[in-house]
C-alpha cells in the first residue's frame, strides 16, 4: 500500500531566490529546493555519483549541476543529462499554499 503523502512547510516563497538552491531537511532527508523558470522544484540534495550536496551547484533553466564532476540533473525528473552520474536523484512533489512552500518526501514524484 502506498503511504499517505505528507507535505511539510520548508520555507516561505519569498525566501527562495530565483536560481539559488536552498538546502532543507525533512525528517532527516536532505532536500534542495529550487525556484527557477517560474516554478519551485524539490530534489534530493545528494548527488547520485558521490556524497556531494547538489544545492552548492549552479542552476540553469530546469537543471542543477553537481559542482564536483559536472553532471547536471533535471529538476523535473531527477535524471542526469550526462556522465559521470548514471543514476537519477529522487525528486519530490511541491505545493505552494499562499506564501508557503510545502514538500513531501514520503512519495517520490
Ligand atoms: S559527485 Fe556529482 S557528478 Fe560526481
Amino acid at each position: 500500500m502506498t503511504p499517505p503523502t505528507t507535505f511539510v512547510r520548508v520555507c516561505g516563497l519569498d525566501e527562495l531566490e530565483e536560481g539559488t538552491p536552498k538546502r532543507v531537511e525533512i525528517d532527516g532527508t536532505p532536500v534542495s529546493v529550487v525556484r527557477t523558470e517560474g516554478e519551485v522544484f524539490a530534489i534530493n540534495d545528494i548527488c547520485s555519483h558521490a556524497n556531494v550536496s547538489l544545492s552548492e551547484g549552479e542552476v540553469e533553466d530546469c537543471m542543477i549541476e553537481c559542482w564536483l564532476h559536472g553532471s547536471s540533473f533535471d529538476l523535473r525528473t531527477g535524471k542526469p543529462s550526462g556522465l559521470p552520474a548514471t543514476r537519477p536523484v529522487p525528486v519530490y512533489p511541491v505545493k505552494i499554499e499562499g506564501d508557503d512552500v510545502l514538500v513531501s518526501v514520503t512519495q517520490e514524484s
